[in-house]
């Protein structure tokens, strides 16, 4: 595996991580791996894992280190992972951080920066589609037709852990166990800090500029 495109993801609740991920996603090829969206998709199967993490993750609070690491790193290990990847919520505590550092090396690290209130504002009116994970915005990105996702059709609904309660545990989390982690990308040269207030195309626009300027 080439060092280049091996992307992680940092910022608060409702940064732009995942709507930024999926650009990301598109333009370079490499799939986004969320373990928010692997639990999500488990609870609504409700296999065995959902079963496990429903609760968990309806109070905001992190899934089990061993449970989101084995599956992880199952992840990392497909063949579609290869040619790189966008880790969209991973790490977010040090023995997550260990864990990804003894499987493999990343080459950027971006960091979505916000200040909480506007979490709490950009969450409050997420929407996300019941089948397919897509997720809209009831101000800055509407889907066509009212509550009807744009790619499968299928309902929209919002999470239970946008709820404020949720939100607030979730932004405490990030900032105790997550933020801590971005000295050691740092030190490694590797961590660039991006705006994440502004339209979503300005965002994107500043995230292609980081590559640019790494590349040119
Ligand atoms: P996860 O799904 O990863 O949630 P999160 O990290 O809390 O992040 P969000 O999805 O809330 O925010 P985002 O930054 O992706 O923002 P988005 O692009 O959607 O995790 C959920 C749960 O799973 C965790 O709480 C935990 O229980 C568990 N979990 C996940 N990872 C784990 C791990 N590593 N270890 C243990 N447990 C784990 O944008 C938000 C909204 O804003 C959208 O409506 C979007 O349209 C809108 N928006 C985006 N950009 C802009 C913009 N520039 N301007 C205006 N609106 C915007």
């Amino acid at each position: 595996m080439t060092d280049f495109k091996k992307i992680v993801l940092f910022g608060p609740q409702g940064s732009g991580k995942g709507t930024q991920a999926e650009r990301l996603s598109g333009f370079f090829g490499i799939p986004q791996l969320a373990p928010g969206n692997i639990f999500r998709k488990a609870v609504a199967e409700a296999t065995d894992l959902g079963k496990k993490v429903e609760l968990i993750l309806k109070q905001g609070n992190l899934v089990p280190d061993e449970i989101t690491n084995a599956i992880m790193k199952e992840r990392l290990e497909q063949e579609d992972c290869l040619g790189g990847f966008i880790l969209d919520g991973y790490p977010r505590n040090k023995t997550q951080a260990d864990e990804l550092d003894a499987l493999t090396n990343v080459s950027h690290v971006l960091l979505f920066k916000i200040p909480d209130q506007e979490s709490v504002h950009r969450l409050s009116q997420r929407r996300v589609c019941s089948h397919c994970g897509a997720t809209y915005h009831l101000e800055f990105k509407k889907p066509v037709q009212e509550n009807v996702c744009d790619f499968c059709g299928h309902n929209l609904y919002q999470r239970d852990d946008d709820k404020p309660a949720a939100i607030s545990k979730r932004l405490k989390i990030f900032h105790q166990e997550t933020e801590p982690l971005l000295v050691r990308y740092e030190q490694r040269a590797i961590l660039y800090t991006i705006d994440g207030l502004g339209p979503i195309a300005e965002v994107w626009q500043r995230i292609q500029d980081v590559f640019k300027q790494v590349h040119d």
